[in-house]
């Protein structure tokens, strides 16, 4: 049956329709009228092609979808990376070796060496690090005297990436290009930067291979590191050399566009509710980041594809129909949050699932992230407390992430 008020061939993952902001009101007719909804084609959540798939947009669902990947398999393509195609390797084989495309027991066993880089010992262990990287970024910003500056370019961008760059251990001298790549290889959806699907595909396969050489090195010769504790001895249940590089691909990709966005929608939504900074700055409630979290979505949708004919909500889903598991929807499901229209940054509960549903895909990095947003907020606070919104922000055409690409702003 069609849904009322929404037009034939309705894509959930239109990048131009996500272009628009978080929440949309088609995800709440969705919701109210057909929460689990055949969409005929997409524009990609992150596939390899046109295909269509269901778009899951209430939070209970969602959550049903994550925490059960024996119905809803995440091979061969929760992410795509586009891999060069000159490259004499299947491209479905290449995804697989991507952790977000794997299913258990095969995911189990990566997650469980990768876990040992993101303890709360690992994550406490980079905290002075990166409070002073926070300060130092927020201080550079604050000299452009009195003129307006790009809150993304000088201050969203950087705190992330330097966070991966410290946990694994990239040399300072190296960090530009780990950046550059990383930007390469997600910003393809959106015809401003002119990056093709090649330029990206070959960043990809750059910074696979700086990963690679990376890991042999310390192999070698070890370190008092990390990548040195995820890839010795391999036969003792450590990661090869290639499966090291794969997954710095995805922290790249993982740890640095998401936690980028949620701290430039964190800063729009201060500086669109005056009142809520007022509030962090007097009170610096621990509950903000989520909140930001929350609010921001900064992943839209992830995808998964049933592995045998089952049901979702009451609606049948056949075996091999991909399945979209909308965050942003689920964020803003009224019967999880009280005025979910509502930036609160004291909300306590927050059940939000912007780090994921629950299953054991759960975001790796929620702790760091967290850490970082509160950082760089905290830092703001005490330096640059009285920043002013100059131009509405210009939102990232991406299918899958809620992106800014700029926030202009200047001292009030
Ligand atoms: C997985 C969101 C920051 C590393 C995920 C997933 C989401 C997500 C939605 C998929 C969960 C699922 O399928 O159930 C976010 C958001 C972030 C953030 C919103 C920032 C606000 C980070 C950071 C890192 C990171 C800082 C690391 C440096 C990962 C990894 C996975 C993942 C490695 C894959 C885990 C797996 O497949 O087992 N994240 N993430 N993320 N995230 Fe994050």
């Amino acid at each position: 049956m069609p849904c009322p008020a929404l037009p034939d061939g309705f894509d959930a993952t239109d990048p131009d329709l996500l272009q628009s902001g978080v929440p949309h009101p088609e995800f709440a007719e969705l919701r109210r009228t057909a929460p689990v909804w055949w969409c005929p084609q997409q524009r990609g959540i992150t596939g390899f092609d046109d295909d269509g798939y269901w778009a899951v947009t209430r939070h209970a669902d969602v959550k049903y979808v994550s925490t059960h990947p024996e119905l809803f398999s995440s091979t061969p393509n929760t992410a795509v990376v586009r891999f060069n195609e000159h490259i004499n390797r299947d491209q479905i084989e290449l995804q697989k070796l991507i952790m977000l495309n794997m299913d258990p027991p095969e995911h189990t066993r990566v997650r469980q060496i990768v876990q040992r880089g993101f303890t709360p010992r690992a994550i406490r262990g980079l905290e002075s690090t990166l409070r002073e990287r926070a300060r130092r970024i927020v201080d550079e910003a604050g000299k452009s005297g009195g003129g307006d500056f790009d809150f993304v370019t000088d201050i969203a961008v950087e705190l992330p990436l330097q966070a991966i760059a410290e946990l694994i251990g990239v040399p300072q001298e190296d960090r530009a290009r780990l950046f550059d790549w990383s930007n390469k290889m997600v910003a393809y959806d959106d015809p401003e930067y002119a990056i093709t699907e090649e330029v990206g595909a070959e960043a990809a396969m750059e910074l696979i291979g700086y990963s690679m050489n990376m890991a042999a090195a310390r192999k070698e010769c070890p370190a008092k590191d990390i990548v040195s504790q995820l890839v010795a001895a391999e036969d003792d249940g450590n990661l090869s050399t290639d499966e090291f590089g794969f997954f710095v691909l995805l922290l790249a990709v993982a740890g640095n566009e998401t936690t980028r966005n949620a701290i430039s929608h964190g800063m729009y939504a201060f500086l669109t509710h005056p009142e809520q900074w007022e509030l962090y700055k007097r009170e610096r409630p621990e509950t903000a980041a989520e909140e930001i979290v929350r609010w921001a979505t900064p992943v839209t949708a992830f995808q998964r594809t049933a592995t045998q004919d089952t049901e979702i909500g009451g609606v049948r889903i056949k075996e091999g129909d991909r399945v979209g598991m909308f965050y942003s929807s689920a964020n803003n499901d009224p019967e999880v949050f009280d005025h979910p229209e509502r930036f609160d940054i004291t909300r306590d509960p927050n059940p939000h699932i912007g780090f994921g549903g629950g299953g054991p895909h759960f975001c790796l990095g929620k702790s760091l992230a967290v850490k970082e947003i509160d950082l760089i907020f905290n830092a703001l606070a005490d330096t640059l407390p009285d920043l002013r919104l100059v131009s509405d922000p210009r939102r990232l055409r991406s299918a899958w992430i809620n992106g800014i690409k700029e926030l202009r702003v200047a001292r009030a």
